[in-house]
């Protein structure tokens, strides 16, 4: 596991786009998977300046959602689809045929995420995986405890996840859906690059845990240090607690 201590999270967002910007440049259709929440802002914010500024051709791009909340009305703002749409997708001049995430609609929701990693494999696995990290360890939504070798599946959302993740819902906890559908942490160390993005002080202990402790289903990001190929970047205030 490679770890890149930067300054702030815009150096951070900065560092990850010129890694996708060089991915782009080897292989312009690659799948780049992407995280919602606010940490891999400024990583989309970077990336659309190079794109804008002919820097970066991500016009044959391919993007592919991590995780999506199940039971949010199709088209509902805060819905992981219209979020990488607003964030992703329309900055970048890309059209929804180079998007695919699960369908957190479905009836069947099992049947929707045997598709979506049936849909990932057959695109050719995702050369890039850009993931945050929870105040509890979590990346995805894979929850503490969650199995290491998990394929996408339904979860339920912790309380600390969705007292977290209330700010995106006019800080009405009640509003934060109890349930998402996320790619397992085995279909994540598939992906060829994961990228873990963590910046603040409320990140600090997690990442400690993430890098330095065990590899253990309590600390799901941990499950990172088995990949041949991570990186983890953090910003001064997120690594203030690596030894
Ligand atoms: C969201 C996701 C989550 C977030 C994590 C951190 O797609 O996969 O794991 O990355 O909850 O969220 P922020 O960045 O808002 O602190």
């Amino acid at each position: 596991m490679e770890v890149v201590i930067v300054p702030d999270a815009t150096a951070g967002g900065e560092l990850i786009a010129e890694a996708i910007a060089a991915l782009l440049g080897r292989k312009p259709d690659a799948l780049l998977g992407v995280a919602t929440g606010s940490t891999p802002l400024p990583v989309y914010q970077a990336l659309t300046a190079k794109v804008r500024s002919g820097a970066v051709d991500a016009s044959r791009a391919r993007i592919c959602q991590l995780d999506e909340y199940v039971g949010l009305p199709p088209g509902h703002p805060e819905s992981y689809r219209s979020v990488v749409l607003r964030e992703v997708i329309d900055p970048l001049g890309l059209s929804e045929k180079s998007f695919m995430g699960p369908d957190g609609a479905a009836e069947d929701v099992q049947a929707a995420c045997d598709a979506y990693d049936k849909a990932l494999a057959e695109a050719g696995g995702v050369d890039l995986q850009l993931l945050g990290i929870g105040t509890d360890g979590h990346i995805g939504f894979n929850e503490p405890c969650s199995s290491l070798a998990s394929r996408t599946r339904i979860k339920t959302l912790t309380e600390q996840t969705r007292i977290d993740n209330a700010r995106f819902f006019d800080d009405d906890i009640e509003q934060v859906p109890r349930h998402v559908i996320t790619q397992g942490i085995g279909t994540i160390l598939e992906s060829r690059h994961p990228i873990l993005l963590a910046t603040g002080a409320g990140k600090a202990d997690a990442v400690a845990r993430t890098v330095e402790g065990p590899v253990a289903s309590v600390v799901p990001a941990s499950a990172l240090q088995m990949h041949p190929h991570a990186t983890v970047v953090v910003d001064e205030a997120a690594a203030s607690k690596l030894k």
